[in-house]
Protein backbone atom coordinates (compact mmCIF):
# COMPACT_ATOMS: atom_id res chain seq x y z
CA UNK A 1 0.00 0.00 0.00
CA UNK A 2 1.46 3.58 -0.47
CA UNK A 3 2.75 5.05 2.15
CA UNK A 4 0.90 7.87 3.83
CA UNK A 5 2.07 11.74 2.30
CA UNK A 6 1.48 14.37 1.16
CA UNK A 7 2.06 13.69 -2.24
CA UNK A 8 -0.55 10.57 -1.49
CA UNK A 9 -3.06 12.74 -0.02
CA UNK A 10 -2.92 15.29 -2.34
CA UNK A 11 -3.41 12.63 -5.50
CA UNK A 12 -6.48 11.06 -3.79
CA UNK A 13 -8.24 14.46 -3.25
CA UNK A 14 -7.61 15.60 -7.13
CA UNK A 15 -8.72 11.46 -7.85
CA UNK A 16 -11.80 11.83 -5.31
CA UNK A 17 -15.36 12.29 -6.79
CA UNK A 18 -17.80 12.56 -4.33
CA UNK A 19 -17.16 16.44 -3.68
CA UNK A 20 -17.76 16.10 0.50
CA UNK A 21 -14.77 13.75 0.57
CA UNK A 22 -12.75 15.93 -1.29
CA UNK A 23 -13.47 18.83 0.37
CA UNK A 24 -13.64 17.00 3.79
CA UNK A 25 -9.58 15.30 2.70
CA UNK A 26 -8.76 18.51 1.69
CA UNK A 27 -9.05 20.19 5.20
CA UNK A 28 -7.97 16.84 6.75
CA UNK A 29 -4.34 16.78 4.41
CA UNK A 30 -4.18 20.50 5.69
CA UNK A 31 -4.16 20.25 8.83
CA UNK A 32 -1.96 17.13 8.83
CA UNK A 33 0.12 18.89 6.90
CA UNK A 34 0.44 22.04 9.69
CA UNK A 35 1.00 19.80 12.58
CA UNK A 36 3.39 17.96 11.20
CA UNK A 37 2.12 14.74 10.87
CA UNK A 38 2.85 14.38 7.15
CA UNK A 39 5.99 13.94 5.19
CA UNK A 40 5.92 14.71 1.63
CA UNK A 41 6.64 11.88 0.08
CA UNK A 42 9.26 13.03 -2.00
CA UNK A 43 10.79 9.78 -4.58
CA UNK A 44 7.63 7.37 -3.80
CA UNK A 45 6.02 6.07 -6.74
CA UNK A 46 2.59 5.64 -5.71
CA UNK A 47 -0.52 5.60 -8.09
CA UNK A 48 -0.18 7.46 -11.18
CA UNK A 49 -1.59 11.14 -10.73
CA UNK A 50 -5.11 11.33 -12.58
CA UNK A 51 -5.25 12.93 -16.01
CA UNK A 52 -8.81 14.03 -14.96
CA UNK A 53 -10.07 15.14 -11.73
CA UNK A 54 -12.61 12.70 -10.05
CA UNK A 55 -15.95 14.58 -10.84
CA UNK A 56 -19.76 13.67 -9.88
CA UNK A 57 -22.35 12.83 -12.95
CA UNK A 58 -23.40 16.42 -12.49
CA UNK A 59 -22.86 19.34 -13.54
CA UNK A 60 -22.78 18.00 -17.45
CA UNK A 61 -19.51 19.64 -18.69
CA UNK A 62 -19.73 20.88 -22.29
CA UNK A 63 -16.86 22.74 -24.50
CA UNK A 64 -16.90 26.70 -23.87
CA UNK A 65 -18.17 26.84 -27.10
CA UNK A 66 -21.31 24.75 -26.09
CA UNK A 67 -22.43 26.69 -23.15
CA UNK A 68 -25.76 28.23 -23.55
CA UNK A 69 -26.12 32.03 -22.35
CA UNK A 70 -26.65 32.33 -18.98
CA UNK A 71 -29.31 34.79 -17.45
CA UNK A 72 -28.04 37.94 -15.81
CA UNK A 73 -31.15 39.25 -14.19
CA UNK A 74 -33.05 38.53 -11.16
CA UNK A 75 -32.32 35.74 -8.98
CA UNK A 76 -31.69 32.88 -11.74
CA UNK A 77 -29.26 35.24 -13.31
CA UNK A 78 -27.69 35.54 -9.40
CA UNK A 79 -27.79 31.63 -9.10
CA UNK A 80 -26.20 31.17 -12.65
CA UNK A 81 -23.13 33.69 -11.68
CA UNK A 82 -22.75 31.83 -8.40
CA UNK A 83 -22.44 28.62 -9.98
CA UNK A 84 -20.13 29.40 -12.07
CA UNK A 85 -18.32 31.05 -9.41
CA UNK A 86 -18.99 27.16 -7.71
CA UNK A 87 -17.61 25.79 -10.74
CA UNK A 88 -14.78 27.95 -10.70
CA UNK A 89 -13.82 27.04 -6.88
CA UNK A 90 -13.86 23.56 -7.47
CA UNK A 91 -11.22 23.77 -10.84
CA UNK A 92 -9.25 26.15 -8.09
CA UNK A 93 -9.20 23.06 -5.50
CA UNK A 94 -8.16 20.06 -7.96
CA UNK A 95 -5.50 22.07 -9.42
CA UNK A 96 -3.80 23.26 -6.38
CA UNK A 97 -3.34 20.12 -5.17
CA UNK A 98 -2.38 18.67 -8.86
CA UNK A 99 0.31 21.29 -8.27
CA UNK A 100 0.95 19.66 -4.91
CA UNK A 101 1.31 15.89 -5.71
CA UNK A 102 2.61 16.56 -9.30
CA UNK A 103 5.90 18.81 -7.90
CA UNK A 104 6.64 17.00 -5.19
CA UNK A 105 9.53 16.39 -6.27
CA UNK A 106 10.92 19.91 -6.90
CA UNK A 107 14.26 21.26 -4.63
CA UNK A 108 12.33 23.72 -3.10
CA UNK A 109 11.67 24.91 0.83
CA UNK A 110 9.40 23.42 2.76
CA UNK A 111 7.13 26.35 2.95
CA UNK A 112 6.69 26.19 -0.97
CA UNK A 113 4.37 23.51 0.19
CA UNK A 114 2.97 25.08 3.28
CA UNK A 115 1.89 27.90 0.90
CA UNK A 116 -0.21 25.56 -1.71
CA UNK A 117 -1.62 23.57 1.18
CA UNK A 118 -2.99 26.85 2.61
CA UNK A 119 -3.74 27.45 -1.28
CA UNK A 120 -5.66 24.24 -1.39
CA UNK A 121 -7.38 24.53 2.03
CA UNK A 122 -8.44 27.83 0.84
CA UNK A 123 -9.83 26.18 -2.75
CA UNK A 124 -11.98 23.96 -0.74
CA UNK A 125 -13.65 26.35 1.69
CA UNK A 126 -14.22 28.79 -1.35
CA UNK A 127 -15.92 25.78 -3.14
CA UNK A 128 -17.72 24.91 0.17
CA UNK A 129 -19.27 28.59 0.99
CA UNK A 130 -21.03 28.99 -2.44
CA UNK A 131 -22.03 25.26 -2.64
CA UNK A 132 -23.69 26.45 0.44
CA UNK A 133 -24.74 29.69 -0.59
CA UNK A 134 -26.46 27.97 -3.85
CA UNK A 135 -28.76 25.37 -1.05
CA UNK A 136 -29.85 28.33 0.89
CA UNK A 137 -31.16 29.80 -2.70
CA UNK A 138 -33.09 26.73 -3.18
CA UNK A 139 -30.50 25.67 -6.01
CA UNK A 140 -27.29 23.10 -6.19
CA UNK A 141 -23.99 22.86 -7.50
CA UNK A 142 -24.86 20.40 -10.80
CA UNK A 143 -28.12 21.86 -11.54
CA UNK A 144 -26.68 23.79 -14.78
CA UNK A 145 -23.81 22.63 -17.15
CA UNK A 146 -20.32 23.97 -16.66
CA UNK A 147 -17.51 24.74 -19.01
CA UNK A 148 -14.71 22.21 -19.49
CA UNK A 149 -12.24 24.38 -20.19
CA UNK A 150 -10.56 24.77 -17.19
CA UNK A 151 -8.42 21.73 -16.55
CA UNK A 152 -6.67 22.06 -19.86
CA UNK A 153 -4.76 24.81 -18.17
CA UNK A 154 -3.54 22.09 -15.82
CA UNK A 155 -2.33 19.87 -18.76
CA UNK A 156 -0.51 22.49 -20.71
CA UNK A 157 1.70 22.90 -18.07
CA UNK A 158 1.61 19.57 -16.06
CA UNK A 159 5.42 19.47 -17.13
CA UNK A 160 7.14 22.76 -15.83
CA UNK A 161 6.32 24.36 -12.46
CA UNK A 162 7.06 27.45 -13.90
CA UNK A 163 4.67 27.43 -16.38
CA UNK A 164 1.98 25.85 -13.85
CA UNK A 165 2.68 29.01 -12.24
CA UNK A 166 2.66 31.67 -14.70
CA UNK A 167 -0.85 30.30 -16.01
CA UNK A 168 -2.41 29.09 -13.13
CA UNK A 169 -1.96 31.94 -9.99
CA UNK A 170 -0.43 34.65 -12.22
CA UNK A 171 -3.11 34.19 -15.44
CA UNK A 172 -5.92 33.00 -14.31
CA UNK A 173 -6.34 33.80 -10.37
CA UNK A 174 -4.76 37.76 -11.35
CA UNK A 175 -7.67 38.01 -13.36
CA UNK A 176 -10.23 36.85 -11.08
CA UNK A 177 -8.93 40.14 -8.86
CA UNK A 178 -9.96 41.99 -12.03
CA UNK A 179 -13.37 41.00 -12.30
CA UNK A 180 -14.20 40.18 -8.46
CA UNK A 181 -15.06 43.53 -7.26
CA UNK A 182 -17.44 44.59 -9.41
CA UNK A 183 -19.08 41.25 -9.46
CA UNK A 184 -19.56 41.56 -5.56
CA UNK A 185 -20.57 44.83 -5.96
CA UNK A 186 -23.46 44.16 -8.50
CA UNK A 187 -24.67 41.18 -6.50
CA UNK A 188 -24.75 44.03 -3.34
CA UNK A 189 -26.32 46.43 -4.82
CA UNK A 190 -29.14 43.68 -6.27
CA UNK A 191 -29.55 43.44 -2.37
CA UNK A 192 -28.11 40.15 -1.46
CA UNK A 193 -25.68 40.61 1.12
CA UNK A 194 -24.95 37.31 2.07
CA UNK A 195 -23.09 36.19 -1.43
CA UNK A 196 -21.56 39.40 -1.95
CA UNK A 197 -19.89 38.81 1.69
CA UNK A 198 -18.21 35.18 0.41
CA UNK A 199 -17.41 36.82 -2.94
CA UNK A 200 -15.25 39.39 -0.33
CA UNK A 201 -13.90 36.45 1.61
CA UNK A 202 -13.15 34.82 -1.90
CA UNK A 203 -10.93 37.99 -3.56
CA UNK A 204 -9.03 38.56 -0.25
CA UNK A 205 -7.62 35.22 -0.01
CA UNK A 206 -7.36 35.25 -3.87
CA UNK A 207 -5.09 38.28 -3.91
CA UNK A 208 -2.46 35.98 -1.12
CA UNK A 209 -2.71 33.30 -3.83
CA UNK A 210 -1.42 35.51 -6.70
CA UNK A 211 1.42 36.93 -4.37
CA UNK A 212 2.70 33.09 -3.66
CA UNK A 213 2.63 32.56 -7.54
CA UNK A 214 4.32 35.73 -7.55
CA UNK A 215 6.87 34.66 -5.01
CA UNK A 216 7.81 31.56 -5.90
CA UNK A 217 7.72 32.39 -9.78
CA UNK A 218 10.23 35.07 -8.70
CA UNK A 219 12.04 32.21 -6.47
CA UNK A 220 12.92 29.77 -9.58
CA UNK A 221 13.52 32.88 -11.98
CA UNK A 222 16.50 33.47 -9.73
CA UNK A 223 17.29 29.95 -9.11
CA UNK A 224 18.09 29.80 -13.31
CA UNK A 225 19.08 33.16 -13.14
CA UNK A 226 16.46 34.35 -15.91
CA UNK A 227 14.86 37.33 -15.48
CA UNK A 228 11.63 37.26 -14.54
CA UNK A 229 9.21 39.16 -16.93
CA UNK A 230 10.71 37.77 -20.08
CA UNK A 231 10.45 34.32 -18.90
CA UNK A 232 6.58 34.89 -17.96
CA UNK A 233 5.77 36.39 -21.16
CA UNK A 234 7.62 33.55 -22.75
CA UNK A 235 5.84 31.04 -20.41
CA UNK A 236 2.50 32.32 -21.49
CA UNK A 237 2.59 32.64 -24.66
CA UNK A 238 3.40 28.89 -24.93
CA UNK A 239 0.90 27.85 -22.66
CA UNK A 240 -2.09 30.03 -22.19
CA UNK A 241 -4.59 30.29 -25.20
CA UNK A 242 -6.17 34.02 -25.56
CA UNK A 243 -5.14 37.57 -24.00
CA UNK A 244 -4.69 38.72 -21.28
CA UNK A 245 -7.79 41.03 -21.04
CA UNK A 246 -8.03 44.50 -19.59
CA UNK A 247 -8.96 45.92 -17.97
CA UNK A 248 -6.90 45.32 -15.02
CA UNK A 249 -6.86 45.99 -11.18
CA UNK A 250 -3.28 47.44 -11.34
CA UNK A 251 -3.62 48.11 -7.33
CA UNK A 252 -3.99 44.54 -5.79
CA UNK A 253 -2.15 43.04 -8.56
CA UNK A 254 1.08 44.85 -7.52
CA UNK A 255 0.03 44.52 -3.91
CA UNK A 256 0.65 40.82 -4.63
CA UNK A 257 3.64 41.43 -6.26
CA UNK A 258 2.32 41.49 -9.82
CA UNK A 259 3.88 44.28 -11.48
CA UNK A 260 2.89 45.96 -14.66
CA UNK A 261 5.83 44.90 -16.76
CA UNK A 262 4.67 41.51 -16.37
CA UNK A 263 1.27 41.41 -17.62
CA UNK A 264 0.84 44.74 -19.91
CA UNK A 265 3.28 43.54 -22.48
CA UNK A 266 0.87 40.64 -23.16
CA UNK A 267 -2.47 42.50 -23.47
CA UNK A 268 -1.03 44.56 -26.27
CA UNK A 269 1.27 41.85 -27.95
CA UNK A 270 -1.23 38.84 -27.97
CA UNK A 271 -4.32 40.98 -27.90
FE1 LIG B 1 -10.59 30.42 -4.84
FE1 LIG C 1 -7.12 30.85 -5.60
Amino acid sequence: MERDSLRERARSIVATADLQAKVDLAYQTARDWFQRRLDRGTGLTGPALSERPGRPARPLLLAPRDMPRRSSVGLSGRIALLHSLTHIELNAVDLTWDLVARFVDQQVPRSFFDDWVQVGLEEAKHFSMLDTRLKELGAAYGDLPAHDGLWQAAESTGHDLKARLAVIPLVLEARGLDVTPAMAEKIRSGGDEASAAILDIIYRDEKRHVAFGAKWFRFLCDRERVAPEPAFHDLVRRNFRGALKPPFNDRARSEAGLTPGFYKPLARIIG
